[in-house]
C-alpha cells in the first residue's frame, strides 16, 4: 500500500499568507496518525511579481521554491510539477538538469512498486497547457521501460480535459488527444493527478480516475457559484485543503480534506 498526499497552487510569493495556508497543510500532515508515504505538489508552486526583470523574478522564484521544500520537510519524499505561474528558469535549477536548460522539466521517480511520472505541460507565458510530441516521446519511453508489478501515477498541472469549471475550462491542455491514446494503452497507469483548479475535482480521463486536489492558496470558484459575469474566479475565504491517494494494488482511492478556518 502507498499512500500519497496530493497538494497542489500553494502559489508561494513571498507573503506571509501563502506561506502561512501551506505550512497549515504541512503541519496537517505531520500531525496524521499514519503519515504519506510521499508528497506530491501538482503545480503553481510560486508567483511571480509581474513587474520585475525576468532574471530577478527567477531569483524571487528561487526564493520561494526553497520556502516550499523547507515548509514540506517531513521526512517523506517531495516530488513537483510545475504550473502555468512557475518559472521555469528557477524550477529547472531546482529539480532539472544541471546547468539548467530552460525547457520543459519532466521527472520519473520510484518508490517501491510506485512509479511517479511528473510531465512539464505548461507554456510560458499562457495559463494553458500543451501537449508536444516531446512530451509524447518522452513519457513513452518511461511507459515502456515500466515492469509488469509496477504502477504508475501520471502528474501533471493543467488537467486535460474541460471540467465545467469557469476559470479553468477555457485554460485546459490542449492536444491531449495523443495523451489519452497512450495512457489507454498502459494498464500499469492507475490514475492521473492534477491541479489547476483550487478545487477539489474528479472525473475519468483515458479510462482512468483523473483526480485534482483543492488549492492551497486560494479556491476556485464553481460556474453555479458565479452571480455575476466577471465577478472574481478565485476566493481566499475558503481554507486550504489537499487529498490524499491510496493505492492498494490496483485499487485507487481518493479523499478530501478541508483543514479548518483559521482565525484572521
Ligand atoms: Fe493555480
Amino acid at each position: 500500500m502507498v499512500v500519497i498526499a496530493h497538494l497542489s497552487d500553494p502559489h508561494l510569493d513571498g507573503s506571509p499568507e501563502a506561506l502561512s495556508r501551506l505550512t497549515q497543510v504541512a503541519d496537517h500532515l505531520r500531525g496524521l496518525a499514519i503519515r504519506p508515504d510521499v508528497v506530491i505538489v501538482s503545480g503553481d508552486l510560486t508567483q511571480s511579481a509581474g513587474s520585475l526583470p525576468p532574471a530577478d523574478e527567477t531569483v524571487l522564484a528561487a526564493q520561494n521554491l526553497e520556502s516550499l521544500l523547507a515548509a514540506l520537510s517531513m521526512d517523506v519524499p517531495v516530488f513537483c510539477c510545475p504550473g502555468n505561474t512557475d518559472d521555469r528558469m528557477a524550477f529547472a535549477s531546482r529539480f532539472g538538469l544541471s546547468p539548467p536548460i530552460p525547457g520543459p522539466v519532466h521527472q520519473v521517480h520510484r518508490l517501491g512498486q510506485l512509479v511517479i511520472i511528473l510531465l512539464d505541460v505548461t507554456v510560458p507565458g499562457h495559463g494553458y497547457g500543451q501537449v508536444t510530441d516531446s512530451i509524447l516521446a518522452w513519457l513513452a519511453r518511461q511507459l515502456d521501460a515500466l515492469s509488469g508489478d509496477e504502477r504508475a501515477v501520471l502528474v501533471m498541472h493543467q488537467p486535460p480535459t474541460p471540467l465545467y469549471h469557469a476559470a479553468v475550462d477555457g485554460l485546459f491542455l490542449r492536444s491531449s488527444e495523443a495523451l489519452e491514446a497512450i495512457i489507454t494503452r498502459h494498464e500499469q497507469i492507475v490514475a492521473v493527478l492534477c491541479g489547476h483548479t483550487h478545487a477539489a475535482l474528479t472525473t475519468t480521463f483515458a479510462g482512468k480516475p483523473l483526480v485534482i486536489a483543492p488549492g492551497i492558496r486560494s479556491a476556485g470558484v464553481l460556474l453555479q457559484e458565479i452571480r455575476e459575469p466577471g465577478s472574481p474566479l478565485t476566493t481566499d475565504d475558503v481554507p486550504p485543503g489537499y487529498a490524499m491517494h491510496v493505492l492498494q494494488e490496483n485499487h485507487f482511492s481518493s479523499q478530501f480534506r478541508t483543514l479548518a478556518q483559521r482565525s484572521r
